[in-house]
């Protein structure tokens, strides 16, 4: 049987396809508030400024190409049994090819109604793929409610964690790359990890991690990939 890899990412495995990050010098917290932006209470404030800050997200994304760390991470399928679970709401895992990728945070492309069934039952039923284009207010769904991003927003539950947990519990290897651990409950899956379980974290910067199972490679993404197939490789 295939040894089970899931890999844990945040906007870092995104930054070399130009991608912004959020918490770094220059990253999206920089330029907008999250709380204007990214949060529920921000949402019922102004939706048009939520819905341009995705639109212009979303426009982005549509020029934007994986990177070999996305790819590195979909080579991995070959020799292993592989999940990802991404914070980030870009598509770019699925586009370098990796076939099981859960977002903790939601989807760019997708849309769904402000007063859907979703929020209670976290039914996909509801969701629309919206692709790169535009969402503005006014858009109404078939229930006659407001579209609104398909994205977790600050002060929402996430719908995914527990699929989440139940796959690093079953992780033979965790690997984690380009994310902060700073929000939660993302922050908290490596504690999930069976007590045997080695854990790689790829970052150009310490993240806050201290626990005996974790090899620390402190590169960024594609050159971090690289080292952790080598390692491997020699294991
Ligand atoms: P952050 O911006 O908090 O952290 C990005 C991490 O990527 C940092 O640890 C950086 O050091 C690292 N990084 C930067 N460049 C890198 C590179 N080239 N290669 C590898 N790593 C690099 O982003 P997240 O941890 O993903 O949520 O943030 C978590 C959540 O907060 C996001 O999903 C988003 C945000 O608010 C929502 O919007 C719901």
């Amino acid at each position: 049987m295939k040894k089970k890899i899931v890999v844990l990412t945040g906007a870092g495995v995104s930054a070399e396809s130009g991608f912004a990050t959020f918490r770094d010098t220059g990253g999206l917290w920089e330029q907008y508030d999250v709380n204007d932006v990214a949060s529920i209470e921000g949402w019922y404030r102004n939706r048009k400024l939520v819905l341009d800050f995705y639109n212009q997200r979303r426009a982005q994304l549509k020029d934007a190409q994986p990177n070999a760390a996305h790819l590195a991470i979909a080579g991995l399928e070959k020799e292993y049994d592989v999940d990802v679970i991404t914070q980030n709401v870009d598509n770019l895992h699925e586009r370098a090819g990796s076939t099981r990728v859960l977002h903790l945070h939601g989807e760019l492309s997708k849309v769904r109604p402000e007063n859907g069934i979703y929020d209670r039952t976290a039914s996909e039923a509801e969701v629309i793929d919206v692709g790169y284009g535009e969402v503005h207010v006014g858009d109404l769904a078939p229930n006659g409610s407001q579209l609104r991003p398909h994205i977790v927003f600050f002060g929402e539950a996430v719908p995914n964690i527990e699929k989440a947990i139940n796959l690093v519990e079953k992780a033979d290897i965790l690997l984690i790359v380009g994310t902060s651990l700073q929000v939660y409950p993302a922050a908290g899956l490596y504690r999930y990890a069976s007590i045997n379980t080695p854990i790689y974290v790829i970052d150009p910067k310490p993240v806050p991690i201290s626990d005996g199972r974790v090899t620390m490679i402190q590169d960024v993404a594609t050159k971090g990939m690289e080292k952790f197939l080598e390692m491997l490789a020699n294991k």
